[in-house]
Parts: C-alpha cells; structure tokens; sequence
C-alpha cells in the first residue's frame, strides 16, 4: 500500500495588491527560491551574517542523517541579538512589549528596558547556582516577566521548558522531571476571564513529586502578596532588586541547546523536543521578518502563549531579533465580550496579527458585527497557524479582518521545525485552503510510503527532504524518538501530517495523517470532511472520526457545533449530508452527525478527536493531560 489516495483540489485565487510585492524583503518568490537551491549554504550563510556572532562558523552545516549540525562552530548569544544589537541603535527607546491585562492595564517596556529586566533577573538566577546548561522550567502567565525569564536562561546559557499556564499539577511535574529542572519560575496567579488562577498552588502540588527542583522563583502580582516560603521560594522582584545591574550575555556554541519544549500532545505522550542556539536563531530571525515582511514601524500581535512553540518562534525570538514592538495579552478571545481583540487591534494600532483557525471560527460564530465595530484599518498583514485553515474561515477572516486588503499567511510547521516551512509568501497570489509553498530555505514534498513523490492532486505524506537551520536537534532523553522522524520514510523528515500539492505547487495541509479514516478503502482525512461541513452556513466548527463498521471497515461521525442562532431543527443532518457529498464525493459523507455544544480541544486549540473516538467507542483516551477544561 502506497498511503495515497486522490483529493478534489479548490481553483479559487486572490492577488495581493501589487505594493506588497513591490516592497516585501522577499519581493521575488520564484528567484528566491531559486536561489537558494542552487546554493542552499551560501543562501544561510548569507542570512546568518545578518546577525551578531561573537566567532565565526567554519561550515554552514553538517550533515549526518539523521544528525545536523548548523553553523559549526559559530559562537553567539540569542539575547544578544534581541537586546544588545538594538540598544546600540536607534531602537533603544522603541518599544519592545506592549502588554495589556484583561482589566485593561497596560505595561510598556523598551527596548532599553527590556535589556535591563532582562540582565537583573539572568544575574539572579545566577545567585540561586543556575549555570549553563542547566534546566529552568518557566510556568507562568502571560506577563512580559514570562519573556523576561525566557531570555534570562538564554542569556547565561540556561535551557529553559517553558510550560504552559493552562496545564495542571500532572502534566507539570512531568515536564519539571523529564527536564530535571533546577530552578522553576512561577507566579502566585494567572488572570482568565476574570477569574485568578492559582499557578503557584498548582505549582506547589507539583512539586511534591519533582526532586530535582532546588528553588522557585514567584512573581508576586496579587494584593496583598502571598507569604512565601523560606526555605524554597524566593520572590521575583526581590532577586531582581538585589542583583547587579549587567549581565554579558554568555558565549554560546552555535548547537548549543536552547531550550526543550513539550509538544502539545495531541498524539500520544509529550516529548522534549530540544532546539539549539544558532540554527534557531537564524530561522526565526528569517522567517520572522520575511514570512510577515515586518518592517521598522510595524505593530506585531501573535495572540500565542509563550508555552507554545509559536510563542516561543513568534511572540520572543523572532520578533525581538527583528526589532519590532510585540504586543502581549494576557486573556482570552471573547473576555469580556467576542470584540476585544478587535478593540485591542485599534487602541495599539496593530499592523500584523497572527492567530489560529480555531479562534478564527469562534469568531466568526459570534457574527460580523463585532470587527466591525472597531477600526482595523492599521492592518496590513494577516496569519494563520495550527491547523488548515478552511477556505471558509480563509474568506471570512480576509474580508471581515483584514478589509479584503491584507495578505493571509498561512504558515505550517512544528514544534520539531521551529520555524515556518511552508507559506505563501507576501505578495504572491494566495488560494484559501492552502498553505502556501515552501518557503525559500526549506525543500518540502509530498509522497508515497517509500518516499516517491506523488503526482499534483494526488494526497500523500508531507516530507522536508533536507535539514533546516531550526529543526529540533533530539528529543531529549529520547534519542531513538528523534530517530523515527528522519526513518519512517527513506530518507526523508517525515511531519506525520497528510498534503496534496496542486499543478503550481502549491500545498494543502489535510490533517494529521494518523486522524486518517478509510472507508471502504478509501482514505480520507478528517480535516477535508470538517473543511467541507464547516464550509455549511449552520456549522460552526466539526470533528470527525472513524466509527469501526463491519461493511466498510470504518465509517464517519462527525461531531458539529452550530453557528449562533441555528438549532438542528429537521433535515438538517440530510442537509449536511447532501452538502458534504456535494463537495467530496459519497465516500466522505458522514454515516452519523451528533451536534454538541463543544469540541474537546487541547488547549492550544487543537481538537481531540481521540477522545471523541474514545468517548464513542468506550475505550481509554489514553493521555488526556492537554485537554482543555
Ligand atoms: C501540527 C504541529 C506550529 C505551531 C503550532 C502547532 C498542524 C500547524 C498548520 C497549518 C495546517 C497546521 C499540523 C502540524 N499545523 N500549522 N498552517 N495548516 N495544519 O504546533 O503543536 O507542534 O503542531 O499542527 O498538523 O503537524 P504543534
């Protein structure tokens, strides 16, 4: 069995205003591309020199299937390249992070400031014996101290594991002990929906099971300040008062590892996936600035967590070594009303907003009427990532978010990559419910079992064929876990996703290839059915699995959310049927349609359609630690 299987690919196109061409650091997609293939090592190197190196590289890279090495021998500091770099240049004064709470509170923090938040807090962590190399894990909300303790570690050459805000005690001290971490940084609370969550009561239940950690680091937000324990917790602002002002940044190898983070888990058990410094460094830097054409007076919002990778890639890194001014909130999409992000957008004058699919539908769930209450017209780019992003909620979000005007970068990539692979870049034409192409840097394709490419509109497994400045260097303390990405189809990094490329190269995401249902031999992905029921006027968001069946083998259910307002009144589900049938044929059409109020989701917004298998079968979802409450 080859794994492929034939798809019905959609014509639709939009051109972007040919000023966006004219102007974006990549201005020539196809010559790009073409340059770097013809020399992939001078293409990076190139790149690379746009950085600060404290030593040179002797060789742009290694490679050693499955093992690469970027950068070798080069020495660097990530901070310095975020800090340093522009508090010697004009963007000393700029801001850096614009944070904005859920009541509306607002910390401004520049880039000079930064810096020096930055190096108090990396020398405090210091006093508490935390060295290069060490673990730090960082469990906390999304004030700009989170990005502080991130760039802390990186500035002494600490690792932090960055985890999630939203995660509880189990999934915590798992993390805290795969990791050994030394040192965890939290804070008495998180804010959500008006609402405190305890994070360092979760932290402390954690901690009763993680004998690694020596200290804890709490930042003290509430009123009056909780009273710390002696023996183990050290106030936040208190280290920061008591330690010296500088802090060089410390010399790293260009592999390095930067930090370890968990991938969100949506399959099976979480693994530490591990990126290193240089590589890291330069592809964020990269894609950054070229992927959303970030210019000196942009306005950057990426509505991700830092515990996610997209944080990590596009909240900190990137955006910093860029230069541009981050805005950070701490809250949720629709608190206190569904328009808040839209306000947000107007009041901080955003000009480049990068978000998921999945906040995307719930947007459009709550009507038109809440963008357009607000002005967005500082829009100039817009992002996707996480999930396809169906043609529907595509055309929803370019014209009702973007004004018909702005580009929709649809990026896919990974915890693994570390950086975008695949998008379309600006400027070029782009076609709702594709990703886009490769980026210029990555060699990306679509195959069968073996590794043979398939033909355009046929559907296989999506590949990156050569190593990446940002891949993840190993799982950690998991070798042979690193291994299967680069063995599972010859030669190739294999992402576990499904993709089919039409006549132009252009690539369409369909799913995880292990969300795969075959019916009556026929295999279809479950985010080309959800793509073609979300696609119905009555559809909010749907899931669906694969119902063993002893015709066919399997068949589908799909579980569907209704758009406000709709009620599955009769014939809906025939309606759907028919709808469904229309657009992929009788092979895709759901046996069952069961409506819920809600999907199970992991908290970065991922559905869980392995629990909804679970749920309908009766079985063990197995881990079930990134679910959403
Ligand atoms: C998986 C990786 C990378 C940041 C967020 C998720 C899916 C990601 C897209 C996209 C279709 C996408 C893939 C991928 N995915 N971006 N633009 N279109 N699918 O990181 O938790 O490591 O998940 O997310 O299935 O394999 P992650």
């Amino acid at each position: 069995m080859t794994g492929t299987f034939a798809v019905k690919l959609e014509e639709k196109r939009y051109l972007p205003d040919p000023r966006f061409k004219a102007t974006a650091w990549t201005p020539d997609y196809t010559r790009a591309y073409q340059e770097f293939m013809r020399d992939p090592d001078a293409f990076w190197d190139r790149i690379a020199r746009e950085l600060v190196w404290f030593g040179p590289w002797d060789r742009v890279r290694e490679w050693n299937h499955p093992y690469a090495k970027w950068f070798v021998n080069g020495k660097m500091n990530i901070t310095y390249n975020c800090l340093d770099r522009h508090v010697t240049s004009e963007r000393k004064d700029k801001p850096a992070l614009v944070w904005r709470g859920e009541g509306g509170e607002e910390r401004r923090l520049t880039y000079d400031g930064l810096y020096r938040e930055v190096m108090r807090f990396a020398n405090g962590l210091k006093s508490l014996g935390v060295g290069k190399g060490d673990r730090v894990c960082i469990y906390m909300p999304l004030v700009p101290e989170q990005v502080v303790a991130m760039l802390a570690c990186a500035r002494i050459g600490a690792v932090h594991s960055v985890v999630f805000g939203g995660f509880g005690p189990d999934a915590l001290a798992m993390r805290i002990n795969d990791a050994e971490a030394k040192v965890l940084i939290t804070a008495d609370v998180g804010y959500r929906r008006g609402k405190a969550v305890p994070l360092r009561e979760i932290a402390k239940e954690a901690l009763t099971h993680t004998p690694c950690v020596e200290k804890v680091v709490v930042l003290r937000r509430g009123t009056p300040a909780v009273d710390l324990d002696p023996a183990r917790e050290v106030d936040y602002a208190d280290l920061c008062r008591e330690a010296a002002p500088d802090c060089p940044a410390e010399t790293m190898d260009a592999e390095d590892p930067l930090f370890i983070l968990y991938t969100s888990g949506s399959t099976g058990a979480p693994k530490g996936i591990v990126h290193s410094c240089g590589g890291y460094a330069v592809g964020t830097y990269y894609t950054a600035r070229h992927d959303f054409d970030i210019k000196e007076t942009d306005v950057f919002w990426c509505t991700a967590d830092p515990g996610w990778i997209t944080g990590h890639s596009y909240v900190v890194y990137g955006p910093l070594a860029v230069g541009t001014t981050v805005v950070i909130v701490e809250g949720t999409p629709d608190y206190p009303d569904p328009g808040v992000y839209w306000h947000l957008v107007q009041d901080l004058g955003v000009t480049i907003f990068y978000t998921a699919p999945t906040a995307i539908r719930m947007f459009m769930r709550y009507g038109d009427e809440w963008p357009a209450k607000y002005d967005l017209s500082t829009l100039r780019v817009l992002g996707s990532v996480g999930e396809p992003l169906n043609p529907e909620a595509f055309e929803w979000y370019y014209h009702h978010i973007g004004g018909g005007r702005c580009p929709v970068v649809d990026t896919w990539w990974q915890t693994e990559t570390g950086m975008h692979i695949i998008t379309t870049m600006i400027g070029e034409a782009m076609k709702p419910g594709f990703a886009g192409k490769p980026i210029p840097g990555a060699v990306v394709d679509v195959v069968d079992r073996q590794g043979n490419p398939v033909p355009p509109g046929t559907g296989g497994f999506l590949v990156i064929r050569e190593p990446w400045p940002a891949m993840l260097r190993t799982v950690y303390r998991n070798d042979e876990r690193y291994r299967t990405y680069w063995e599972t189809i010859p030669g190739c990094y294999t992402a576990g996703d499904l993709a089919v490329k039409d006549k132009e190269g252009y690539i369409m995401i369909l799913g995880r290839a292990d969300d795969l249902i075959i019916v009556a031999g026929h295999n279809i992905g479950t985010a080309e059915v959800e793509s073609a029921l979300v696609s119905h006027d009555a559809v909010a968001e749907a899931a669906v699995i694969g119902k063993p069946d002893p015709l066919k083998g399997n068949v589908i259910k799909a579980f569907v959310t209704l758009r406000v307002g709709v009620s599955p009144g009769d014939g809906l589900s025939a309606e759907l049927a028919r709808h469904v049938r229309k657009s992929l044929g009788p092979v895709a059409v759901p046996a069952e349609i069961e409506y819920v109020d809600r999907l199970p989701k992991t908290r970065s917004g991922k559905i869980m359609r392995r629990v909804l298998k679970a749920r309908e079968l009766g079985i063990d979802p197995g881990d079930i630690s990134t679910l959403e409450e």
